[in-house]
């Protein structure tokens, strides 16, 4: 049995910092474990611009400490100006952008409302070679929320590859076999992230013995069956999957309300969370690319040259990270995760 890891040092493709305090509280947790991270635009006001970026990276800098890069992205808006869009990406202000529909989650209003809308930037980054990132769901609200992706991907991204062949896209954050199978599937310009929740639960937990408001996160936990086949995809070897924790803080009253808050908090437990699955699936010796490689090979950034450990040990998961305007609840908080973050090794 392997007791010991040592992998060459991770990345994470997807998350959101938030700004001010917050930003503060959270930023160590990810700067802890990785390396670099995508970093979500849906701030508000959204990052729209090359000077919202710069600023909103100097910011990251400052909280994560040294030794952390934030990989900045772009907010598409209706008529976004493709010359911005060129401009941030020849000045290295952002690696890629980011398509959320108009109100399909937290701090998405100013979306976008139709890919033609966007299609001059679409053309541009095709051009350039910069990458879209997707939220894949649907906001029609006569589609249920459990086939948002699904017809999604009917509906939208399907004839957005088709429309833009030679844009690189990550379908970010995939809760489903259909997604899953649509990747594995599509062409070498297609990839995705997989969140270590996604990996973890179904829809059953989120109602577990009475409403679980920390495990409600967009796109939604579906049935059992689709988590089996995230974990096939996340496990199978190939180079289009990578990790992508989606880490959402929220203050814990805005999770623990009427209407809560959608978004799952898991910076602080991030590698070992993805790792249990990892054991558990008898695929150890395929978390290094998920985790290392496969992400700044699609990028087409270079790989980490440090390595970090993480053992397999008693470790508590904390319960919650101090924070303004409310201290933030963890996934898996409380639970034994099984394995320890060692960080880095020599
Ligand atoms: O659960 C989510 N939370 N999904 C998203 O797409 C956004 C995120 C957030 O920003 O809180
Ligand atoms: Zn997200």
């Amino acid at each position: 049995m392997t007791d010991r890891l040592v992998i060459r040092r991770p990345d994470d493709w997807h998350v959101h910092l938030r700004d001010g305090a917050m930003l503060e509280a959270v930023a160590p947790h990810t700067a802890r474990q990785f390396a670099r991270a995508i970093v979500m635009p849906n701030l508000v006001p959204p990052v729209t611009t090359v000077a919202a970026a710069n600023a909103y990276a100097g910011r990251i800098r400052k909280a994560a400490g040294p030794g952390f890069e934030p990989l900045m992205t772009c907010y598409l808006t209706d008529g976004i100006s493709p010359d911005e869009i060129e401009r941030g990406y020849a000045e290295a202000a952002w690696v890629a952008a980011k398509l959320y529909p108009a109100h399909a989650t937290t701090n998405s209003a100013h979306g976008v409302t139709a890919v033609a809308k966007i299609a001059p930037a679409l053309e541009r980054m095709q051009k350039i070679g910069m990458k879209l990132l997707v939220h894949g769901e649907v906001t029609d609200k006569a589609v249920d929320i459990f086939d948002r992706e699904a017809v999604f991907i009917e509906r939208v991204l399907a004839p957005l590859l088709r429309d833009f062949p030679g844009l690189k896209t990550v379908f970010e954050h995939i809760t489903t076999k259909d997604a899953a199978d649509f990747v594995t599937a599509g062409p070498a310009t297609l990839a995705a992230t997989i969140t270590p929740h996604h990996l973890a639960i179904d829809r059953n937990a989120i109602f577990e013995g009475g409403i679980r408001p920390h495990l409600y996160c967009l796109p939604i936990a579906k049935r059992a069956i689709h988590r089996t086949a995230l974990r096939k995809a996340a496990v199978s070897g190939s180079r289009k999957f990578f990790l992508g924790t989606d880490t959402a803080p929220h203050a814990v009253q805005t999770k623990e309300a009427a209407c809560g808050c959608a978004g799952i908090f898991n910076a602080p437990v991030a590698l070992e969370s993805y790792l249990r699955v990892f054991d558990e699936e008898g695929a150890l010796d395929r978390f290094e690319a998920f985790a290392s490689e496969n992400g700044p090979d699609f990028y087409g950034l270079p790989r980490n040259e440090g390595r970090i450990a993480l053992a397999r040990a008693k470790a508590t998961a904390p319960e919650r990270v101090k924070a303004t305007p409310g201290d933030v609840v963890c996934y898996l908080g409380g639970q034994d995760l099984g394995w320890r973050y060692e960080g880095a090794v020599a």
